[in-house]
């Protein structure tokens, strides 16, 4: 599915390539398809093709090679506003010289909806950004945030099948954020929407999606759904770039279908798991959460790999204990634990063990 090729796909992108000058592609080799109804988000950092693939879809922009589908239906050569598509982009471009409530009354007003009707449902678009008291008002009366609000009302009014957000919730506090994340997601499900959400916070796209596709230099680098991508990442630049991350660099010394051991720059030897390393000598990158990190040898397995580790600071953030440690030559090692009632406050100038389950030790590329 995962491929595009499933020919049920409400929306599919087929090897989509995408350049502006003729020469660099943006987008190298999009293949995504979504069911009906998923919650779809595009991460990624700045400038990887994110916004492009949107502006595609919604027919702002044209593939350069590839074809992308709607309900099976080929849409390169269909016009933006007959794709039926509510749409917030990063410049939340109201119209200006309409009220807030002319400019959430106007899709519907397309739509040949009677006036009761439309009044009732931008009402209901109003509280849902928590705006009702400014109907009256001109986008230019309005804070960023207020009419990053207003954009997202009218591209929901309509009650679209398929919905394009990028960065729908950039100018907003964290409060309100939250608020309008729990909002969106709410929305979309129980109407069945079909969203592709774009983001830079990845709190936002782990909270907020059926499935986060990862992208770096115009390329996906993994799509999978939060748990997965958070927990299992396929290479080192979604290691890295989905939540806090230890890393340990070194060469792989052994290998055995699903366990590897690791030898490390400084000297020391680790258990870890092969992700996308192939063989002995090989340079690997190992990744591992802060919260997987074990301090209690009791609870590893009988002949593990243990590293010697130097406390180098102690920081108590109320529910967990979030420990800086000297490991392997580097001193950027970072390990929570939650604050129960027996576990111990380390002391910065201490020395400890640490060690981990291979599984959650992840040996990965060495870019
Ligand atoms: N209209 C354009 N003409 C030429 N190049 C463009 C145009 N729009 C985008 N680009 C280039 O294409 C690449 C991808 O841009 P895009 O806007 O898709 O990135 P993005 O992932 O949305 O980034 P951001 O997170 O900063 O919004 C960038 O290198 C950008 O400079
Ligand atoms: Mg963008």
């Amino acid at each position: 599915m995962a491929d595009g090729s499933n020919g049920d796909a409400f929306v599919a992108f087929e090897r989509v390539q995408k350049s502006y000058d003729g020469e660099t592609l943006v987008v190298k080799d999009l293949n995504l398809s979504l069911p009906k109804g998923e919650f779809l988000t595009m991460l990624g950092p700045s400038g990887s093709g994110k916004t492009t693939c949107l502006m595609m879809l919604a027919g702002f922009e044209t593939a350069t090679h590839g074809e992308i589908k709607l309900d099976g239906v080929s849409i390169n050569n269909i016009p933006p506003h007959k794709r039926g598509i509510g749409m917030v982009f990063q410049n939340y471009a109201l119209f200006p010289h309409m009220t807030v409530a002319e400019n959430l009354s106007f899709p519907l007003e397309v739509r040949k909806m009677g006036k009761s009707d439309r009044e009732a449902k931008v009402k209901r678009a109003l509280d849902m950004v928590q705006m009702g008291a400014f109907g009256g008002r001109r986008p230019a009366q309005m804070s960023g945030g207020q009419q990053q609000r207003i954009a997202l009302a009218r591209a929901l009014v309509f009650e679209p099948e398929l919905v394009l957000m990028d960065e729908p919730l950039g100018a907003l506090d964290k409060q309100l954020r939250e608020h309008m994340q729990f909002e969106i997601t709410n929305l979309a499900h129980s109407l069945g929407i079909t969203t592709v959400y774009v983001t830079h916070d990845q709190t936002e796209a782990l909270t907020m999606s059926d499935r986060v596709a990862v992208f770096n230099d115009g390329r996906i680098q993994q799509l999978a759904p939060p748990d997965e991508l958070y927990e299992q990442p396929q290479n080192s630049f979604v290691a890295q770039f989905i939540g806090e991350n230890n890393t340990l660099e070194g060469t792989i010394a052994e290998i055995r279908g699903d366990h590897c051991v690791v030898k490390l720059d400084g000297g020391e030897t680790i258990d870890a798991t092969p992700v996308n390393v192939t063989k002995v000598g090989e340079r690997t990158q190992v990744s591992i959460r802060p919260e997987r990190v074990e301090v209690n040898k009791e609870r590893l397995q009988e002949g593990a790999h243990t590293l010697k580790a130097e406390v180098l600071e102690f920081v108590y953030m109320g529910d967990i204990f979030r420990t800086r440690l000297r490991v392997a030559g580097r001193d950027d090692f970072v390990i929570k634990t939650r604050n129960a009632p027996d576990q111990i406050r380390m002391t910065p100038g201490s020395m400890i063990e640490i060690g981990w389950l291979p599984s959650d030790c992840r040996a990965l590329d060495a870019p």
